[in-house]
């Protein structure tokens, strides 16, 4: 009895420290945030797919991310806001939901939607 209480206490400290090491790793590091399931599971509703909005998007007042004059005017840092804000009765704020590192993320995604 009393060896096995030894021997589940050891592999119990043995795996608190794998789980530490494992979940450091990936919060740390921003490659392993999936964006794009971010992109398809938060904004796909109102912003499709591909940046062209959907019905429900263009109800709303959403701009077409493919747009190259809206890529060339936005920065980096007003579509972190955006995502961070939303706007009032258009789209809601995701900072509560997401991460800064998550949202940060988001950005090379809307980006990509500039590149055909
Ligand atoms: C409920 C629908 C809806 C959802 C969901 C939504 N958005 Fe939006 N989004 C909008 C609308 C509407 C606008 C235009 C807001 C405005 O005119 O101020 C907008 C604007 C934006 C803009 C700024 C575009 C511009 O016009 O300058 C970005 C960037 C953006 N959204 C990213 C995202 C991302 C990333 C997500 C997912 C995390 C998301 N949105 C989720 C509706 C939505």
């Amino acid at each position: 009895m009393k060896k096995r209480g030894i021997f589940s206490g050891i592999s119990l400290a043995v795996m608190a420290g794998a789980i530490a090491y494992f979940s450091g790793t990936s919060i740390s590091r921003a490659g392993d945030i999936d964006a794009t399931k971010l992109y398809m599971s938060h904004c796909k509703t109102c912003h499709g797919e591909n940046g062209h909005p959907t019905d429900l998007g263009t109800g709303l007042g959403a701009r077409e991310f493919a747009n190259a004059e809206w890529q060339a005017k936005t920065t980096d840092e007003q579509i972190i806001k955006q995502i961070n804000n939303g706007t009032p009765e258009k789209m809601m704020p995701f900072k509560e939901k997401m991460t800064q590192e998550e949202i940060k993320a988001l950005v090379p995604i809307i980006r990509g939607f500039g590149k055909k």
